[in-house]
């Protein structure tokens, strides 16, 4: 289940106490207890009490958060107070899908903390207050991030945070933004009391020399092999477009079948094209949020909003996949006399992770797989914004995630911890 966190006889040792600690003091938050699924939707209260218990953990540490205007975290641990470039960051995000895994995210973050006292215990110093630097020969600060709205859960464009902290989003789309109660993205985030000032915030990262991201592995190809840990060599181009379909609305019953304009057919037969479409080309297409009005079992609909989930192993044959789908969808809605549009609402493009960051993590640890992956990441998006970022994979024994089943045993959890306290203490050092 999703609960499961290391527990002593994985290990046996404190590493293995300080992190199921961490990890039974979040997996609470936000479950629903019926399904074991997570419900941490950004800005909202499940979500703020992550975001708390984040803060806490900081402050245990004596470690400095900052924020940026996009409701972005960083604990930061350092020398001394004055602002330092060429840190180390490592971190992910602690908002879900809904009925998520309890690792996507979080896996990354108590992570962080459990390498970050593992590399305090293991300096010369031991020190755990703050300023007292741990490793010997330490030069860099270490951060550890949480990033805002990662899974578009709530707004709809995922990793919004690390888009807006880079500019890569403009804040102007991003204010337009409405959850799906209407709320706008500012507004949701001042109700929480998150200070909103959208837009770059390159202080809050302030020029990391790497930015290092755990993830439990969403895929079953470390369970395949038979490796506790994996790194990423490249993430998909992908992207969200919200297709909608009107028609009219008539009476289930005496509208003849062949009078009605049914946009919930032209719906199905896309959803249809759209999967015959990414199996013939390697690709991934994916209806999994649709709204119908009225939402009536006696009445033809008057409109189907159907949102695409597409990726592709590159940005070309993404292109191709999407163009192909709107145009199937579009025939389709003249032989049903039903009206089709197309909004794009995000785009990633494909991103290489930094081969000399990833060489030199591999070395570090022995050489361990390396794996493309179809999911999105801010680490990606930060090497998309030329920050050397890297990602390490924990393996998933059952391959499954955005969905309770996802999970990772407990000796994996703290292989992760050791793999990741390895590359930062090499990364600190110089
Ligand atoms: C992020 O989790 C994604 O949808 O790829
Ligand atoms: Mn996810
Ligand atoms: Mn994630
Ligand atoms: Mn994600």
């Amino acid at each position: 289940g999703a609960s499961g966190g290391p527990s002593d006889a994985a290990s046996g040792g404190a590493l293995a106490g300080g992190f199921e600690q961490l990890w039974k003091a979040l997996a609470p938050i936000g479950r629903d207890d019926r399904t074991g699924g997570y419900h941490r939707y950004s800005w909202t209260p499940a979500h703020r009490e992550c975001e708390r218990w984040f803060r806490d953990e900081a402050e245990r540490r004596d470690l400095t958060v900052e924020a940026d205007g996009n409701g972005n975290l960083v604990a930061w641990w350092r020398p001394d107070p004055t602002r330092v470039t060429g840190g180390v960051v490592t971190g992910s995000h602690l908002d879900s899908v809904p009925d998520g895994g309890g690792y996507d995210g979080p896996l990354g973050v108590v992570s962080a903390f459990a390498a970050l006292d593992a590399i305090r215990a293991a300096g010369s110093g031991g020190g755990t207050a703050g300023g007292t630097a741990g490793g010997a020969g330490r030069t860099r600060p270490l951060g550890i991030a949480v990033f805002a709205e990662e899974e578009g859960a709530r707004f709809g464009v995922p990793c919004l945070g690390s888009r807006l902290l880079t500019g890569a989003l403009e804040p102007n789309r991003a204010r337009e933004l409405r959850d799906a109660d209407g709320v706008p993205l500012t507004d949701a985030m001042e109700r929480a009391g998150v200070p909103a000032d959208l837009g770059p915030a390159p202080d809050l990262l302030q020029a990391p020399s790497a930015f290092v991201e755990l993830h439990v592995e969403q895929g079953r190809a470390l369970a395949d092999l038979g490796e506790p840990v994996g790194l990423a060599r490249d993430i998909w181009p992908h992207g969200r477009w919200r297709f909608e379909f009107g028609g009219r609305a008539d009476h289930a019953g005496t509208a003849a079948m062949a009078d009605r304009h049914d946009p919930m057919l032209t719906y199905a037969m896309t959803a249809l094209a759209a999967n015959k479409r990414a199996r013939l080309t390697q690709a991934r297409t994916t209806f999994g949020r649709v709204q119908v009005e009225p939402n009536a079992t006696n009445a033809v609909p008057s409109l189907v909003r159907a949102w695409l989930d597409a990726r592709a192993a590159d940005e070309a044959g993404l292109d191709a996949l999407v163009e192909e789908i709107r145009r199937q969808a579009g025939d389709r809605a003249q032989r049903d006399g039903t009206r089709l549009e197309v909004h794009p609402e995000s785009w990633t493009p494909r991103v290489e992770f930094d081969v000399r960051l990833r060489d030199r993590l591999a070395a570090r640890l022995g050489a361990p797989p390396v794996l493309s992956t179809q999911a999105g990441h801010d680490a990606g998006i930060l090497a998309a914004a030329g920050i050397p970022a890297a990602m390490l994979f924990v393996r998933n024994p059952t391959g499954v995630s955005h969905a309770p089943e996802e999970h990772a045993e407990p000796a994996d959890c703290l292989a992760g911890v050791d793999a990741l306290a390895a590359v930062l203490t090499d990364l600190l050092a110089g």
